[in-house]
């Protein structure tokens, strides 16, 4: 029976009609905030890519964990910049290096803000790639070590939640291996299960300083052109052990976000990379876009496809938006 039985229209009539049948809500508490941690005091650095974006330090850090509890969002993920770097990025993994310094200095003075670490080497190594090189190549197996290393470090530190974010083979495995050992079984990881060599991260690496010095990421992260392989990858993370997968970046993976969700059972994250949200800021700077309307259909359509969490650098800006009504 359609028309005129059928008007879909008679529900978009009022406002209140409208957010009475609305099928998916965004708060505050959906989102993950990353931040980025550099050396020094009263460090606040615009990253020119991302405008309203910063490099901060420890105590920065910390004043902008304080922001975020006020306005609901309950997370943030850190990525850190160190002080020098090396061939193995061994300041992923120091005991004093700076994303173990700004995570104690969070759970100290803003212990109710749950602190995941993204864990990667790529910030860390000379030649900005994720993992040992040799010969051009980035090796697998001998990067495990490192990365389980590093995950332990995080944990020591107090990190609530450890996040793979480098695509080597086996990473959650020998991660999962070393926190148990390490006495942080309890220790939940989130794995960047679907993460796609994407354009779209370009931003990230002015902020993180982390762009490859030699190649590029294709021999590690996921052809974009690969849908069924995304299956195979989280498939395989969460055989490893990981507690909560990501599908990466976000708005150009909705298919992967939605084949994710009705495929498994374990909590999905999905990640509005930094060229998201650089371009969705240059083009209301513009004025070629409405910014808050853009940024919240933006958010909605990453829940929409199926997102539990969703990590923004929008966080604050969102929340506002949501409180503001
Ligand atoms: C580290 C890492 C990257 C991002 C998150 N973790 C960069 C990369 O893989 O090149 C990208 C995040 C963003 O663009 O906002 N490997």
């Amino acid at each position: 029976m359609a028309f005129p039985v059928q008007r879909p229209r008679r529900l978009r009539r009022t406002p209140v009609l409208r957010k009475m049948v609305r099928e998916t809500d965004l708060s505050p508490s959906d989102f993950i905030y990353p931040l980025f941690v550099c050396p020094g005091r009263g460090v606040r650095t615009e990253i020119q890519a991302m405008p309203g974006c910063y490099r901060l330090s420890v105590d920065e850090t910390v004043a902008e964990g304080q922001e975020l509890l006020t306005l609901g969002v309950p997370a943030a993920i850190l990525f850190g910049l160190p002080p020098s770097k090396d061939a193995e990025g061994s300041g992923a993994w120091a005991e004093d290096g700076i994303v173990q310094q700004a995570v104690r200095a969070l759970k100290k003075s803003v212990p109710d803000l749950f602190v995941i670490t993204d864990l990667c080497l790529c910030e860390y190594t000379d030649h900005g790639h994720c993992g040992r090189v040799d010969g051009g190549e980035v090796l697998n197996d001998p990067t495990l070590e490192l990365l389980a290393r590093t995950a332990v470090a995080q944990a020591r530190a107090g990190a609530d939640l450890i996040a793979p974010s480098d695509m080597m083979d086996g990473r959650v495995a020998a991660i999962r291996k070393a926190l148990d050992g390490g006495g942080f079984s309890h220790l939940p990881i989130l794995s960047y299960a679907a993460k796609y060599a994407s354009a779209f991260y370009g931003p990230f690496r002015e902020a993180a300083d982390s762009a490859p010095q030699f190649g590029d990421r294709r021999a590690y992260q996921m052809d974009p052109a690969n849908a069924r392989e995304a299956m195979r990858e989280v498939a395989l993370d969460i055989e490893e052990g990981a507690d909560i997968v990501m599908v990466k970046p976000a708005m150009p993976c909705l298919d992967i976000v939605r084949r994710v969700r009705d495929a498994f059972d374990v909590p999905l994250a999905a990640y509005q990379v930094s060229g998201e949200y650089s371009m969705i800021v240059a083009a209301a700077r513009n004025g070629w876009v409405n910014r808050n309307l853009v940024i919240m259909e933006s958010l909605t359509a990453i829940r929409r496809a199926g997102a539990d969490l969703v990590l923004t650098y929008f966080a604050k800006e969102a929340s506002r938006l949501l409180k503001a009504g």
